[in-house]
């Protein structure tokens, strides 16, 4: 891992630790001391679900879910493959998903349109960020830490070609190393 590979830091340890205490007094007062299903989608959310939850004060039980990313050029069909299923239950439970990021908004559209069918009492997204720009898919994501502008950004989690996760900020990729200009 090269830190020239990394164009500028857009939002540093201290910033993201200020954003996921934000996320959590919101969620901690909207449900209001319920039980939760803090689902949480593989592998980028992992490091952020991590914080977030030891700032949840209800009842929580944690649960995993991985949907197959889209081969590189193809367009969603709105559909997502599950790689990796949620072990719980849903029916009657309150499910919050936990994304790193929302871009196009087909994985997250597709994932709830699906779980919503198992009669979970509700359905809500927590997303540590968002690029509004490139969204194909409207999707309701009821918590959003930070929009951000259309740029590729790896670190706390979120990688490119599986590397720059275990960076412990989040930082703007360069974009040769994903063959862009520059
Ligand atoms: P969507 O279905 O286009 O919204 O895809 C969202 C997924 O794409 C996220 O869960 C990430 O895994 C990945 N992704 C989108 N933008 C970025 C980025 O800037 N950095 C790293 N991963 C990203
Ligand atoms: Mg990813």
């Amino acid at each position: 891992m090269n830190k020239d590979d990394i164009k500028y830091v857009l939002f540093s340890e201290g910033e993201i630790a200020q954003i996921v205490e934000r996320l959590a007094e919101r969620i901690n007062a909207d449900y209001g001391g319920e039980e939760i299903i803090v689902g949480v989608v593989l592998k980028g959310s992992l490091t952020f679900s991590a914080d977030l939850i030891r700032k949840l004060d209800m009842p929580i039980r944690l649960d995993f879910i991985q949907a197959s990313s889209y081969g590189s050029g193809s367009k969603s069909s709105g559909k997502v493959k599950i790689k990796k299923d949620l072990e719980n239950d849903i029916k009657d439970k309150h499910l919050l998903l936990v994304e790193d990021i929302i871009d196009s908004g087909n994985t997250l559209a597709g994932l709830k349109a699906m779980l919503k069918d198992r009669e979970p009492a509700s359905v809500k997204i927590c997303a540590l960020l968002s690029k509004p720009s490139r969204r194909e898919t409207e999707i309701e994501a009821e918590y959003i830490g930070a929009e951000i502008p259309d740029e590729f950004v790896v670190g706390y989690g979120l990688d490119y070609d599986e590397k720059y996760r275990n960076l412990p900020y989040i930082g703007v990729l360069q974009p040769r190393v994903y063959g862009g200009g520059e």
